[in-house]
């Protein structure tokens, strides 16, 4: 019992013995005492009709008339038309107890109606408000991957073009054109960049989730990485432990670990060691962890770093972590950062077991 009840109980108890007790009290004293008494019995059952409805007017009420009764014998002596007539006075006790009850709990029932609509009104509101985001970044994506592959045509010819031009102006000997199509060549590669990195950041298809073997997927990864790694002076160490079955799909996690890689390899720009670790974190979900020993990402940077654009790289388009998000909220699972500027950074994401998901779906069911 909630400790307000306890304390509501306890009020009316007392009320009742104690108006029970000045009847049985004053035995001797007139009439017109006892009548006023009486009156105060209203008190008690007023409040516990209040606070405990029908249940509390009609209980109070009729622990009253057992108190009350005996008293009426007790001070008269026999029972006469005078007794039953406060008798029947008595019983109004019940009346006011039990209409008073009604009422109350009447209004307790309207207000959990009310609570009730109110909070469907409120989930409703918030499942529309979903679907209405999702679509509209459904049609976002299509726009943005329409867009995208105009651009990616023109650019594609550009290059070529502007490659066959270089090669020319190297043999006759034109520095500054050779020089010129250079920039443009490596200009065109980042605006490719961006336009991919929009396309899977915009992305409009769903998930093909299914149960995936983890450590062979980051080991498929790690075999894509090792020449770029070399490159950079990187070495790439991997605890991969044997875990079960993760519910992913294959190429879109790839795609978002790949960019952890990316990122913990570029902020090592004097070499060192990038660490993958593949674990079970419990029975329903699997941690994967890179780690790098780089600059590390300072205290004001940190809250940025997966807004979509956001980057602090010349060649950079700031798509890969915001891609990486995104990707991972789509496997409903999360991830953590935790960065030390100076030594090094850690990404860890927390991805759902599919053996958890099955469970999970036959519970909703
Ligand atoms: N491992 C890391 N160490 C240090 N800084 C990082 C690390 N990962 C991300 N950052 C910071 O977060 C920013 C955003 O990263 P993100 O991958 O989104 O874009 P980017 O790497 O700059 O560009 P892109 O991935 O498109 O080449 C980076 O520019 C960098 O400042
Ligand atoms: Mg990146």
């Amino acid at each position: 019992m909630p400790k307000k009840d306890k304390w509501n109980l306890t009020l009316v108890l007392l009320l009742i013995l104690g108006i029970t007790g000045l009847h049985y009290g004053t035995t001797a004293s007139p009439w017109a005492m006892h009548d006023f008494y009486r009156r105060l019995y209203y008190i008690p059952i007023i409040l516990a009709a209040f606070h405990f409805r029908l249940r509390g007017g009609f209980i109070s009420s009729a622990l009253v008339m057992l108190l009350y009764a005996p008293h009426l014998l007790l001070y008269f002596g026999r029972l006469d038309i005078t007794v039953i007539n406060q008798l029947l006075e008595a019983g109004m006790f019940m009346v006011v107890g039990v209409i008073t009850g009604y009422l109350s709990e009447e209004s307790h029932r309207r207000e959990l109606q009310l609570q009730r609509q109110v909070s469907q009104l409120m989930k409703m509101d918030l499942l529309e408000k979903k679907l209405r985001q999702s679509e509209r970044l459904a049609s976002l994506g299509q726009l943005a991957s329409g867009i995208a592959h105009e651009i990616r045509n023109p650019l594609g010819i550009i290059k070529t073009i502007s490659q066959t031009l270089h090669l020319e102006a190297l043999e006759t000997g034109e520095d500054s054109l050779a020089e010129g199509l250079n920039i443009i060549e490596s200009e065109t590669d980042r605006a490719n960049k961006v336009i991919k990195g929009m396309l899977d950041f915009a992305r409009p298809e769903p998930l093909q989730l299914k149960p995936t073997d983890g450590a062979l997927l980051l080991s498929d990864l790690l075999a894509i990485m090792r020449s770029l790694s070399k490159q950079h002076q990187v070495k790439i160490e991997s605890h991969l432990q044997p875990v079960p079955p993760l519910q992913a799909d294959a190429d879109r996690l790839k795609q978002a670990v790949m960019n952890l890689l990316l990122n913990g390899i570029q902020s090592m720009e004097n070499g060192g060691t990038l660490t993958l670790t593949l674990e079970k974190e419990n029975d329903h979900l699997a941690q994967i962890t890179i780690t790098d020993q780089g600059n590390g990402i300072d205290e004001k940077t940190l809250p940025h770093i997966f807004d979509p654009f956001f980057t602090t790289k010349d060649g950079g388009t700031g798509l890969g972590l915001s891609v990486t998000h995104r990707i991972i909220e789509e496997h409903r699972g999360t991830i953590d950062v935790n960065s030390h500027p100076g030594k090094g950074t850690a990404f860890t994401l927390h991805l759902p077991l599919a053996q958890f998901r099955i469970e999970e779906a036959t519970h909703e069911t």
